[in-house]
């Protein structure tokens, strides 16, 4: 049963623990193939991704294992260097593998890359970091293949098109391994790159700069395993804000990565939602929630990210008024609106913008999840609407969120799924 079921119009109120991010521990997970010991990722999310990362470890060698939210990580024997079309169809992320595995093995080989539907999302300037660190790339038979000869990668100066969370990863991961010194310029500045950074120095690594527009490595250090926590997941901490903003409730959070929020929170004022910061904790007032937004865009760090984008759109269905996003990073980022309509939403899509005339509440009905943010959207607008909200597809929700249904019952919500359970046994 991959459905979540909701009976909506309980403010939510009382206090969540914010999951360990999945976008910093991915790129982790990959950073751990660079040394031969073993990495011990605290505070990792039980999500999907997660699992489907580390079952690509295991087919590389890694030996792994999990003591409640403490991921081990064994990469002393990695012995394959391909990763096949089977997980690489199921997760974008496992791109970002090629680099490390090529800096460990000298040859990487990996399946196109899968994942949310959320554009046409290509990997070009991944193969291009590779490319210029020395690699050869080439594609067998829909595998992609990247190739350095004995030398492995060496270090060179590269400066991105464009801004991209990724590709930064991809420079960096092989950067480390690279001989000589790398230059990174026009980074993605995403707190998840700092954090990657902060690991690998930790591992004994030399990156400088993770987290601005340059980035500088010198590669080639003896990397040892670590035991790391991770921090709190941004994009998790938003969507609960977001679900007390739906049902006009009060959320506490307990460990909040505040300074990855600004952009976030300052969206949520002008909605009309209040917080304060006492003792680490936010808590936010959303009982007077129902302001609309006039213009927002989702931007690249520290920018509104475009992964609470479809989350303050199912607020802003209730906000009475005229709202106005605009989508800059991906294409077809609005499949939610699609849904939210089926439960009376007025939104008008063209291409990049998003118009919403809120109404004054959503009525509850059958909805199906398309991908995995704009899945968090339905059950925000779920919580919120009158009546019974049945959601389907929510594979695609459990890839990210550890616990969502838990997580806002125990807020108060009227939610259940067994999503948990099934997805942790599918992986
Ligand atoms: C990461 C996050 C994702 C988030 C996104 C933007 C992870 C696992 N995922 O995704 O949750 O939504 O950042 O903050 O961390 N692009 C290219 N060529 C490439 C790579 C990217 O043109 O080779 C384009 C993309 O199509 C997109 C833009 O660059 O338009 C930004 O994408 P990118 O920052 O790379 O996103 P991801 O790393 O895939």
């Amino acid at each position: 049963m991959d459905q979540i079921r909701i009976i909506g119009g309980s403010p939510l109120s009382g206090t969540v623990t914010i999951q360990g991010s999945k976008n910093a521990a991915l790129p982790m997970m990959a950073a751990s193939l660079l040394q031969e010991g073993v990495c011990v990722l605290k505070g990792c999310p039980r999500i999907a991704d997660v699992f489907c990362m580390e079952e690509i470890l295991k087919t590389l060698g890694a030996v792994t294992y999990w003591e409640d939210n403490n991921l081990y990580l064994d990469c002393s024997h990695i012995r394959n260097f391909a990763v096949t079309t089977e997980y690489t169809k199921r997760m974008r992320s496992s791109i970002m593998l090629l680099g490390a595995v090529t800096g460990r093995m000298e040859k990487g080989c990996i399946g196109y890359p899968g994942g949310c539907v959320i554009g046409k999302r290509p990997i070009d300037m991944h193969l291009e970091v590779l490319k210029r660190l020395g690699a050869e790339i080439l594609e067998e038979g829909g595998v992609l293949c990247a190739d350095t000869g004995k030398k492995g990668f060496r270090g060179a100066e590269i400066v991105f098109e464009k801004s991209s969370v990724g590709a930064t990863e991809q420079g960096i991961l092989a950067g480390v391994c690279a001989l000589g010194d790398t230059w990174l310029y026009h980074c993605a500045k995403e707190p998840e790159i700092y954090w990657l950074g902060e690991f690998l120095n930790q591992m004994g690594a030399s990156v400088s700069g993770a987290g601005t527009d340059v980035i500088h490595i010198q590669g080639r250090k003896k990397l040892k395993g670590i035991s790391f926590r991770i921090p709190p997941d941004r994009i998790v901490a938003g969507t609960y804000i977001c679900a007390g903003a739906a049902t006009r409730g009060k959320v506490i959070l307990k460990n909040p990565p505040l300074q990855e929020l600004e952009a976030f929170l300052k969206v949520y004022q002008k909605m009309g939602g209040q917080y304060k910061v006492n003792s680490g904790k936010l808590t936010t007032d959303s009982s007077r929630v129902g302001l609309p937004v006039p213009y927002l865009e989702t931007d690249v760090f520290p920018g509104f990210p475009t992964d609470l984008q479809s989350q303050v759109l199912a607020v802003l269905t209730t906000a009475e008024g005229m709202s106005h996003i605009r989508e800059t990073i991906f294409e077809d980022r609005f499949k939610a609106a699609r849904e939210l309509r089926k439960m009376g939403a007025d939104i008008e899509v063209q291409g990049q913008d998003a118009w919403v005339r809120g109404r004054p509440y959503l009525t509850g009905t059958q909805v199906r999840a398309e991908e995995l943010r704009g899945g968090a959207a339905l059950v925000l607008a779920g919580l919120g609407a009158v009546g019974e909200t049945i959601i389907s597809g929510c594979s695609y929700i459990t890839r990210g969120y550890e616990h969502i249904c838990e997580d806002l019952a125990g807020l108060g919500g009227k939610i259940e799924g067994n999503t948990r359970k099934i997805y942790e046994g599918n992986i």
